[in-house]
């Protein structure tokens, strides 16, 4: 048996332990978007100390941070000539709401035929646990041929807002020839993906506030605007019927799509109907004079993520609220900067609002784009993947957003592979989020072949 099949084959015989790690992995509730999960965060860090511990790693060590720790391992080959792989990956994950369209709850993860459901399963606990499952395969089948870094940190759902000055501050600790960043995903199960482009996001707040508290309708109605009213026709001004967002200047700084970057984007065969199949939408909507696939990687969007005034409750209630709130987004694409949508997307919703009422605006993340048509190391993994999946692998541009691989890229100098074994229906950010456990396990062994292709 070879080093690779040894390696594969350690990795099947202790699947179960394996499942174990993941499922107590998955119970913790790291919700970095929530304060009150705030110990959990600390306690998933301290689950993946424990776990690099009980491996022999060389050096692990958690960084706190003004907000959720960062979690920092490495492991030496004993080849003094050995480059060096920092694999990065979030233990946060998104909160779990709503929480009755679970089918079972979203820390108890429970499988089903071939899918683990549980928060964090694809985005991203399972894909962390891919790598760290792939190097104990290798470690306990001999000598690891690459010098090996973690940096996992509790942060990148909420916009990563601590991470960038960790890179800048450690920049020598995070020295490295090549970064494995599995935050991205695949095309569909049988097609090993990898994602050269991602949007960058700006994500905001705007509140409405009209008379200081909820009044009678039938009293005041009439006569005081009516701030869920007052919010609607400005979010219906945001877009322009052919679909393109109408912020003043938006699209000054977007970059035109060549023949090349379309045909690029072509290449991906996903199809209208995927997007159909997936979303269970009624019929697809979107920017006029773009394919699904420029529209999801290439083009910028608005969307409203919430929108909340007034009474939600069951049955009918006379009101008119006091206040009505939208959360905000918009993804961007090259060169479009965060700050300077920002900026625009204030100025014109100030201008859209009456006298009848004040707005304020909370502003949350900003986060860089990413376009990088190669990276080092890149090749070892394709080889990797054809020999796992037997196909080629399928080039992306992405429509979500991972900010580390551009301060990465700036800070460290090293442009990231941005891959991952997580598929489209896998109901990321959603209720019922799953993980396709025998694509997972492929992974781990396109892993496995990935870091024993550095031997000599
Ligand atoms: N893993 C996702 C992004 C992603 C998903 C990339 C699928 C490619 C394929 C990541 O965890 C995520 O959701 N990021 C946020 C970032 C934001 C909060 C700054 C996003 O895109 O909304
Ligand atoms: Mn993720």
């Amino acid at each position: 048996m070879s080093r690779t099949q040894q390696a594969i084959h350690e990795f099947e015989i202790t699947d179960v332990e394996k499942m174990h790690t993941l499922d107590a992995f998955l119970r913790i509730p790291s919700v970095s978007a929530d304060p009150e999960m705030k110990p959990h965060l600390l306690e998933a860090a301290d689950f993946l100390k424990s776990y690099f511990e009980q491996l022999g790693m060389d050096e692990v060590k958690i960084f706190p941070t003004s907000l959720h720790p960062i979690v920092f391992a490495q492991k030496r080959s004993i080849n003094p000539d050995a480059k060096t792989l920092l694999i990065y990956g979030h233990y946060d994950v998104q909160p779990p709401d709503p929480l009755d369209s679970w089918t079972t709850p979203a820390f108890e993860p429970t499988i089903r035929g071939e899918y683990l459901f549980a928060r964090g399963s694809s985005d991203m606990k399972g894909q962390i646990m891919s790598t760290v499952f792939a190097l104990e395969s290798v470690l306990k089948t001999g000598e690891l041929p690459i010098n090996i870094k973690f940096i996992l940190e509790g942060e990148e759902e909420v916009g990563s807002p601590s991470l960038e000055s960790f890179i800048n501050k450690n920049a020598d600790l995070l020295k490295c020839d090549m970064i494995l960043n599995p935050d991205a995903g695949m095309i569909n199960k049988d097609s090993p993906t990898i994602v050269f482009g991602l949007r960058g996001l700006v994500y905001f707040e705007v509140r409405i506030d009209g008379p200081k508290m909820d009044l009678h309708s039938g009293l005041f109605g009439g006569n005081i605007a009516n701030p869920a009213n007052v919010l609607a026709r400005i979010i219906a001004q945001l877009h322009n019927p052919d679909g393109s967002v109408a912020i003043p200047g938006f699209y000054d700084r977007v970059r035109t799509l060549s023949d090349e970057d379309r045909r690029k984007i072509a290449m991906n065969p996903t199809s209208e109907a995927d997007f159909i199949g997936v979303t269970g939408a009624p019929a697809l909507h979107g920017e006029q004079g773009y394919s699904v696939l420029e529209r999801q990687g290439a083009r910028p969007t608005l969307d409203v993520n919430g929108l909340y005034s007034g009474f939600i409750g069951e049955g009918a209630k006379t009101i008119i609220p006091a206040y009505a709130k939208a959360k905000i987004s918009c993804r961007l694409v090259p060169d479009q900067q965060h700050a300077e949508i920002y900026e625009l997307a204030e100025k014109y919703i100030r201008s859209l609002v009456p006298p009848t009422v004040t707005v304020s605006f909370i502003k949350h993340s900003g986060g860089p784009f990413y376009l990088a048509e190669d990276a080092p190391g890149l090749d070892n993994l394709i080889m990797a993947y054809k020999e796992t999946w037997h196909k080629d692998v399928t080039f992306k541009r992405e429509g979500g957003s991972v900010p580390v691989a551009t301060i990465m890229q700036r800070v460290l100098g090293v442009k990231s592979i941005l891959t991952g074994v997580g598929l489209p229906d896998d109901a990321i950010h959603s209720p019922n989020e799953r993980l396709h456990l025998p694509t997972w396990r492929k992974g781990i062994q396109a892993y496995i072949r990935f870091l024993t292709s550095f031997e000599n």
